[in-house]
């Protein structure tokens, strides 16, 4: 217990990963898979890093594979894991309401207004944007936040007339001879507004492409749009259209900009498609600061490690929500017993890199409670976190059986949740462990599934093909 209270890395802890049958109260037979919590190395990792560039790249088969980090793993010494992991949970809600209030305004502006004064990524708060990697543009390497909600990639600029802090130099285009400066009356530069929402601003001698992306929160990024030789793993992408930051604010963690993965024209993955094809996937660590994941940009089905075969679902095409990834949710089962509510196969479900905890229409949240209360039962409960409800203290316990959860989305296709998505600790001495999921306010909100769900697993984003993929992965960048 002394060991537990004192260590301060949280969510390290091995699990056996075969499924086991249990049969509580000598009833029915529930699949559940074991947490061990004795294992737990609540410690903080061994260097902290002056620079947050360690993350490795590297080609294979076509394929760019970055490594991907937890963005704690360049914000330095965490004084209070406790503290970090309860304002994580708190930042989750204010990005959720932020979103659906994003999602309500292009439903209902649509019909009276044209596309182009939807401000399509205002909204956004990239506090709790939780993953970074590395990326060579203008032959310096530079860390860089990935965010599927975002279009527009960009990084600080120098001449800044504001920065945050970061950890690494601020990029300067003036001393890299492959940059070139978008002019103004270029097709690049009208088409902006189709991607981001706000139409550019001339500049004035030289005509430069100006840029505003503004995030809900007060964070922003304003500058010019330049070309730039951006390398990915030994490949080489020229004439990448990129933001050139000169004026950001926010808690962008020390990270020098962001990669915007989102589905518009601008974006990294359509800008690389024909290099690509259009085909992304990440795979996110199970722990914080030390452990890595990977991006991959491009669908060599060959590079995964994935154990399990690939399930494909369709996404589903929204005129309304065209720069939302959306999948249609079926249904869920809870060690093997499917829930029972209306809101499944109805709307769209977004999947989202930024947001931590999944969130569910009530009737599925309520159904899916109350099942996993009547399996996981017999534990002492713990009060209520913010949007978690659903509490334990389990402190007492070396190791625990908890059900199987599947999502299940059209076509037969189904995301076994890993069982170190289903509990998120709120103390790290694990008195209070809560189920990792929250209920939406509205039943006809969309609902989102965050990345606290999504990890180890290697999901694929086929935006060509239009489908989306799940497979098992133990993540690591090797
Ligand atoms: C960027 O980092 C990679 C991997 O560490 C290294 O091989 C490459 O030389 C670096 N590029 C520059 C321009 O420093
Ligand atoms: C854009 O403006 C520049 C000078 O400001 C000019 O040289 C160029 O021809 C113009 N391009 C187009 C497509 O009008
Ligand atoms: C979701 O899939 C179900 C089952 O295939 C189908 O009946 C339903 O219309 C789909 N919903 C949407 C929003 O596409
Ligand atoms: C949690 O459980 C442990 C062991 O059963 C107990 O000693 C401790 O007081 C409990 N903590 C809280 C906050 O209830």
């Amino acid at each position: 217990m002394a060991e537990l209270a004192t260590a301060l890395l949280p969510l390290i802890f091995s699990v056996i990963l075969l499924p086991l049958l249990a049969i509580p109260n000598g009833v029915h037979c529930f699949e559940e898979k074991v947490l061990r919590l004795q294992k737990f190395q609540w410690k903080q990792q061994s260097s902290i890093p002056i620079s947050c560039l360690s993350q490795k790249s590297r080609r294979e088969k076509g394929s760019a594979i970055l490594e991907m980090k937890h963005r704690d793993y360049c914000s330095g010494t965490i004084k209070d894991w406790n503290e970090n992991l309860q304002k994580r949970l708190i930042l989750d809600d204010i990005r959720v309401l932020s979103l659906q209030s994003r999602i309500k305004n292009t439903i209902s502006t649509r019909s009276d207004a044209p596309k182009t004064e939807i401000p399509l990524t205002s909204g956004i708060k990239l506090q709790t944007l939780n993953y970074i990697v590395t990326m060579e543009l203008g032959n310096r390497n530079m860390s860089v936040i990935v965010d599927t909600g975002s279009e527009l990639t960009w990084v600080q600029c120098q001449p800044c007339r504001s920065c945050y802090n970061q950890k690494d130099p601020i990029f300067n285009p003036s001393i890299s001879p492959s940059y070139q400066s978008v002019l103004c009356n270029s097709t690049t530069c009208q088409s902006l507004q189709f991607s981001i929402g706000n139409s550019a601003v001339c500049g004035s001698a030289p005509p430069t492409c100006n840029y505003a992306i503004g995030y809900g929160d007060g964070s922003y990024t304003r500058g010019e749009l330049g070309r730039e030789q951006l390398n990915l793993g030994t490949t080489l992408v020229n004439n990448f259209i990129f933001g050139c930051g000169r004026n950001n604010r926010g808690l962008f963690g020390g990270a020098s900009g962001l990669m915007g993965l989102g589905r518009s024209d601008l974006s990294l993955v359509s800008q690389t498609s024909a290099i690509f094809g259009g085909v992304f996937s990440y795979c996110l660590p199970s722990t914080e600061a030390e452990a890595s994941g990977s991006l991959i940009l491009g669908g060599g089905s060959s590079v995964y490690k994935n154990s399990t075969p690939i399930s494909y679902t369709n996404m589903i095409s929204s005129p309304q929500l065209s720069s939302f990834y959306l999948l249609n949710l079926t249904g869920i089962s809870i060690g093997g017993v499917a829930l029972q509510a209306p809101s499944f196969a109805k709307g769209g479900c977004l999947i989202d890199s930024g947001t931590v905890i999944t969130r569910l229409a009530p009737s599925i949240y309520r159904a899916l409670r109350t099942e996993f209360v009547k399996q996981f039962s017999g534990y002492p409960p713990a009060p209520s976190f913010s949007i978690l409800d659903t509490c334990f203290n389990l402190s007492g316990y070396q190791e625990v059986n908890i059900p199987i959860m599947r999502m299940h989305f059209e076509g037969n296709t189904q995301l076994n949740v890993d069982v170190t998505g289903v509990f998120y600790f709120v103390k790290t001495d694990a008195s209070q462990v809560c189920l990792a999921l929250a209920s939406l306010l509205y039943e006809d909100e969309i609902m989102i599934i965050g990345n606290y769900q999504q990890k180890n697993i290697r999901v694929i984003y086929d935006t060509k093909g239009s489908k989306l993929g799940f497979a098992e992965e133990t993540c690591s960048f090797v």
